[in-house]
């Protein structure tokens, strides 16, 4: 990843723990509208995507938590952290005992912050800088996706991908607090965490945010 990148990441976003789990830290950002904007000048795009990657969002944290609890659903397995952001849950996989990690995520930027910030976690998740979801699913035993149903073309198309990998016997693990696009019809509610977030972004400083397991028998849309 760039250095450049990676070093626009430092300059604004700041390490600290995340709330809920303090063990992990994360450069995270305290105002999305300046950062938004600062990522609009540095890229030259007005239609830059949001900085998803300088917050930890309520999906990432409910898995997050969750693996916490239950370190048997990925130690000694090769884990893919889908639509990583700043790499929450591929951290949190690798600190419950994965033996491999990959965080795919489209944003370069996401990709300068997913390093930065598991180096900061000590530890070393591979890491996919592109859109993965025209390729095959990846040989592994987990997919995680945290909070990645907020937005129409992107639930489209995450969907199907996510039902070629159950079908190959893939653990499919989502989190999420009710985004509008959750299909929640294929999947099955595992646990569920009161994960703080920021009214910057949601309309609640607190949410309930669910963990979900994609139903292998999940129906064909
Ligand atoms: C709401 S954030 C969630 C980040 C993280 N999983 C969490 O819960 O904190 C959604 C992320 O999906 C990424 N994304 C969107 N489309 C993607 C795609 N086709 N492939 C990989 N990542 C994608 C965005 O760049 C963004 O970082």
């Amino acid at each position: 990843m760039s250095s450049s990148a990676r070093a626009f990441v430092r300059r604004h976003a700041r390490l600290r723990p995340v709330p809920g789990l303090e063990t992990i830290r994360l450069h995270l950002a305290d105002d999305v509208l300046s950062l938004w904007r600062a990522v609009q000048l540095e890229t030259g795009d007005p239609d830059a995507a949001l900085p998803y990657w300088a917050f930890a969002w309520a999906g990432g944290l409910a898995i997050g938590r969750y693996l916490e609890e239950h370190r048997d659903v990925v130690a000694g397995k090769r884990v893919f952290d889908f639509a990583s952001g700043s790499g929450l849950c591929a951290i949190a996989a690798a600190r419950a005992g994965a033996v491999s990690v990959t965080a795919a995520d489209v944003d370069p930027f996401a990709a300068a912050a997913i390093e930065l910030n598991a180096r900061a976690n000590e530890t070393r998740p591979a890491v996919v800088a592109r859109d993965v979801l025209a390729d095959a699913p990846p040989d592994v035993d987990v997919i995680l996706a945290g909070d990645c149903w907020y937005e129409a073309p992107l639930a489209e198309r995450v969907l199907p991908w996510l039902r070629r990998a159950g079908d190959r016997g893939i653990d499919v693990i989502a989190g999420d607090p009710g985004r509008r696009y959750l299909p929640l019809d294929v999947l099955a509610e595992i646990a569920v965490y009161r994960v703080q977030t920021t009214t910057d972004l949601e309309d609640l400083a607190q949410k309930d945010a669910r963990v979900y397991r994609l139903r292998p028998d999940s129906p064909e849309k």
